[in-house]
């Protein structure tokens, strides 16, 4: 198993929820409450909005808690209202630009030669890209969630060279698995589409693809992520409502971990 994974990976999306204060709250008390882990076996992350993260960075040590953008422009500067650039996330400390979730691509017009545009430019510049794919629940009646999930990754990435590949992470969250009315997927279909998520991987990047990070997203909870987490191709967990809250979080990471560390040994000593 290569160094990328081998760590829990583990962090939410407040998507267009919490305003400065309770970002800063929930990021301080998240970073008390977590402040004994491991940071070399977990990484903690959270994704504010664009308008609390400046706030953010004053307040969080990234060495303890990652932060991250919801979105970003692919263009250094420009004429290009309403668009942030990664300049501009670089200079208030953001480490990981979240690209590519569905509720952008569905509501936004965000598709992936858009995304990979995002892609290269954030890995130029040093981000982090967690990418976001997933299927429809069309795509799944149909049975082509492979062929959109190989569509998206291949488009996504294309032109991206191995030595970037140690910034990129991969999320796996299922259109129809996500938000209130989203049923999260089982332990095992998820496993199974980790399983081909890493086929295209390392067939796109045979030298680096076995280790790239592979999270789990769409209405994890504390009931599921324990199944989810012991599953062998899932590496993290990426959680929207059952995480914002910081107790019920660190409740969460509390109760992978060890089924993750054990997990990990067992493949280490295989
Ligand atoms: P959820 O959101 O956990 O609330 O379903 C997941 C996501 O959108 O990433």
């Amino acid at each position: 198993m290569s160094f990328a994974r081998n760590k829990l990976y583990i962090g939410t999306n407040f998507k267009m929820y919490k305003n400065i204060t309770e970002t800063e709250q929930y990021l301080q008390a998240l970073a008390i409450k977590t402040t004994d882990l491991a940071r070399e076996e977990v990484c903690v992350f959270a994704i504010p909005s664009y308008t609390a993260l400046h706030a953010a960075s004053l307040v969080v040590d990234p060495e303890q808690i990652l932060l991250g953008a919801q979105n970003v422009f692919w263009e250094d500067a420009g004429p290009f209202t309403g668009e942030v650039s990664p300049l501009m996330l670089k200079e208030i400390g953001v480490k990981i630009v979240e690209l590519g979730h569905s509720e952008r691509r569905q509501y936004f017009g965000e598709n992936d030669f858009r995304i990979n545009k995002k892609v290269l430019s954030c890995l130029a510049h040093g981000f982090i890209v967690l990418l976001c794919v997933g299927e429809t629940e069309e795509d799944k009646q149909l049975k082509i969630t492979a062929e959109r999930l190989g569509l998206q990754l291949k488009i996504a990435l294309n032109g991206v060279q191995d030595k970037r590949l140690s910034q990129l992470w991969i999320a796996y969250e299922p259109v129809w698995a996500i938000g209130e009315q989203g049923t999260p997927a089982s332990p095992e279909y998820a496993n199974t589409i980790h399983k081909i998520l890493r086929n295209t991987l390392v067939t796109m990047f045979p030298e680096r693809g076995a280790g790239i990070p592979i999270l789990y997203g769409g209405s994890v909870n504390k009931e599921n992520a324990v199944e989810l987490i012991k599953q062998p191709e899932i590496d993290g967990l990426f959680i929207g409502r059952a995480a914002w809250d910081a107790s019920r979080f660190n409740e969460i990471i509390r109760a992978v971990l060890p089924i993750w560390r054990s997990k990990t040994s067992k493949l280490l000593s295989v």
